[in-house]
Order: structure tokens, then sequence, then C-alpha cells
């Protein structure tokens, strides 16, 4: 049966909500100095003051003024500047190009967000009580986004510091990773029909519905991420220099951009130094190994013997452990080597071995929030779980992200899985 996302939610607890959440993307960018906000390392990384506008935006596109007629928006080109991929809302500044914008500055995006935020306010405090549940759940999607876009900030900002040759610290007080590693236990998994995908009417995103069966073979999951020592075996045994184990544009990939191991790691004097949040590090061989691209993960797992897991065998599991793990409030912003409970939800975001499609009878949302996660379907790979840098209650079981397969500055990990 497919469900809807409705909610009940009072106007107190939804106000205390928004102002929670956007308070705390202001927490995540008061380590950062002002020419911090402006940095674009590549492409795929927008600079923090496009972030923080941008989130903004969303409200004043989405929310304000179909609610409230007489909205007047900040400025007028700024839903050209920071609209991001909402075609049948407008057209949009080029993605690659967020980075020249030196103004609007920093203060006046803060401005920005102060006058989204008023207004906001003030529509939850008066908007009649035939309109709530539509307001209710349009706020909801908007503060999912900018959870969405907290995420997406600090691996933004990792990638853009690591540009540095500085190799700057965006916080020097975070705590390290502590631990050893364990062998991996491994989950015996019995096939079977069953089911994945949102199951109740709280919220989630489109891409999770309509809940379906699917079909699962016997297999086993290991309890836990690899580990840098591990992948280091992978890379001493000539595992970047293997045509066999790689899949035909991966290998084209690592042989064009000369990679030789994962994102972040480089020789140092004496032995390998790995960029984190906390600056340069050496590598902990006890962590797991993290920024890797489907297609190193994918190696990986050939070279071991193994595969990756499915998305519908991870998700099954997943709806079975309680969201608990290290994500962005365990105030590391780095994954840590697994506990003896396993290595579920948190610590990186673990790359499936499932494509990102439409689920069956999949219905995007109305509108341009239909653009939010449907047009994206072609090309991609799932990934499950949430990562160091997922804001807590962000996450679910039934959660979808989606990377490109050659892609690895988002929090990225690799969990092995085998046939039974
Ligand atoms: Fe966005």
């Amino acid at each position: 049966m497919d469900t809807a996302v409705t909610t009940t939610i009072s106007r107190e607890r939804l106000i205390a909500e928004f102002e929670r959440v956007r308070r705390y993307t202001e927490i995540l960018c008061s380590p950062l100095a002002t020419d911090d906000y402006q940095v674009q390392s590549i492409e795929q990384t927008s600079p923090p003051k496009w972030h923080i506008a941008h989130v903004s935006w969303f409200f004043e596109a989405f929310v304000l003024p179909h609610f409230e007629p007489g909205y007047k928006p900040f400025h007028p080109r700024f839903d050209f500047l920071f609209n991001s991929y909402y075609y049948t809302h407008g057209e949009m500044h080029p993605r690659p190009n967020r980075g020249l914008l030196s103004r609007p500055t920093v203060d006046e995006v803060y401005r920005y967000r102060a006058h989204v935020d008023a207004g906001m306010r003030h529509l939850m405090e008066t908007v009649d009580g035939a309109q709530w549940e539509a307001l209710a759940l349009r706020v909801i999607l908007g503060l999912n986004h900018e959870e969405q876009h907290q995420e997406l900030l600090l691996m933004d900002v990792k990638h853009n510091f690591s540009v540095n040759p500085l190799k700057p610290a965006y916080r020097d007080d975070l705590k390290t990773p502590q631990g050893v590693t364990r062998p991996v236990r491994w989950l015996e998994r019995s096939g079977g029909i069953s089911r994945i995908g949102h199951d109740d009417t709280s919220f989630a995103y489109d891409n999770e519905t309509p809940r379906h069966e699917v079909l699962l073979r016997d297999h086993r999951l290991a309890d836990r991420f690899i580990t840098n020592g591990e992948y280091l075996a992978f890379i001493d045994d000539g595992g970047y220099d293997n045509p066999v184990l790689w899949l035909s544009d991966g290998w084209a990939l690592i042989r064009r951009e000369d990679w030789r191991h994962p994102l972040y790691w480089q020789q140092g004097d004496d032995d390998w130094m790995q960029f984190t949040l906390g600056g340069l590090r050496p590598l902990n061989l006890h962590e797991p190994v993290s920024h890797i691209s489907f297609y190193e993960a994918d190696a990986y797992a050939r070279w071991a013997g193994k595969r990756l897991p499915l998305e519908s065998e991870l998700e099954t599991l997943l709806a079975e452990f309680p969201v608990t793990g290290n994500f962005a409030d365990s105030e590391q912003l780095h994954p840590a080597p697994a506990g003896d409970t396993g290595q579920w939800f948190g610590d990186l975001w673990g790359w499936t071995g499932s494509p990102y499609a439409a689920y069956p009878g999949f219905n995007p949302l109305a509108g341009s929030m239909g653009e939010y996660n449907g047009k994206f379907m072609s090309n991609q790979m799932v990934l499950k779980g949430g990562c160091c840098a997922t804001p807590r209650g962000h996450i679910r079981a039934s959660y979808r992200n989606f990377f490109y397969p050659e892609e690895r500055w988002a929090f990225t990990g690799l969990r092995l899985a085998e046939d039974a």
C-alpha cells in the first residue's frame, strides 16, 4: 500500500524546528573566515556563501510567495543567483561559476537569511488553519533540504580547503576517532521476498516511495566498513595497476586522472597522510577508508573476492537497526573505527552496487518539487546510511543518496557482501 506524507505538527513545534535547523547552518559556518565563504574548488563543490543563500532561496521560491501573496523578495536577482537546478521555476546562474560571485557579500547574504527567517516566522504564526498542513509539509521539506546542504557544506569545505597548500583545518578542536580494527563479522541473511521503501506517513523524499517488494538471494553482509589498512593492502598488491579488477569506465578514469589512492591521501616524509576537516593527519589504518569512488569500491570488492551490497540488501538490514552512529554532532567529522555492535548508520555513505532508478510506481512530487530527485535517475549509484557529516535525525533506512560513480569528494565508504 502506498502512503502519503502527512503531518499534525503544531505551530510551536514547527517554529522551534525551523529555528533549530536554521541556527545549525550558522553554527556550522562559525569556524569559517569571511574569505572561506567564497571558494569553489571544483564544479561539484559550492562556496559556503552560496549554500547559505540557496537554502534561504528555497523558502523564498517555494514557500513564502505561495502562502503569502504579498511577500516581497529580498532582492529581485537572487532568484536567478541562488536557484540550483529547478528549471520549471526559472533560469539560474551556472553552477561552475558560483565561486565567481564576490557580490552579494557574506554580510548581505546573512541579511538575506534574516529577511527570509522573519518572513517565515510571520507566515508560520499567521497562516490560517486551512492552509496549515500544506505549509507545514513544505516547511518540513525545506528543513530537510537545508539539512542536506549542511552535510554538503562540510564536504565542500573539506574539498575547498584540501586544494590549499597550507592544508588548513576547518576546526582544530575536533575529536580524533578512537578504537582499533577488529575482524569483520558476517551477517547471514536469508533470501526471499522482502519490502523496501518508506512505509509510513512521516517525512521521506519522493524517491523513497512507493514501498514495494524485492527478491533477495541468500547472502552475507559485512558488519563494518573496509579500513584504510585493508585498502592499503589492495594498493600494495597493485590494485590500481590491474585492469582485471576494474570496470571499463573506472579503468579509463584512474589512468586518465592518474589515481593511485583515495582522495585526500598523500605521501608524507615517512608514511601516508590524510587530509581531514581537522587538517592533515597521519593516516590511521584502523579508520574506514573514505572518499573513494564507486569504481574504487567495486575494484576493491572484486580484489577481495566479494561484491558490493545491493540497495535492497542493505536497506532490509538497516531497517532492523536503531538509527544511531557517528553523525555530525559527534564532533569528529571523520569516520571512526567500528565498535562492537557493528557499523550501520553514520560514518560513511556506503556505496551499493545498485543504480539509482525509480521504484516501481514512482510518482514524483507535483510541480517544481518533482525536480528535486526524480530527474537524476540515470547514471548514478545509490549510497546508504548517512555519514559523519550528516545531521543526526536526518537519516533513515529508506533514505536513498546518489552520486555519480566517479565522484569521491563526499564522505563515501565501502562495505562488502557476498552470495551465500
Ligand atoms: Fe538544494
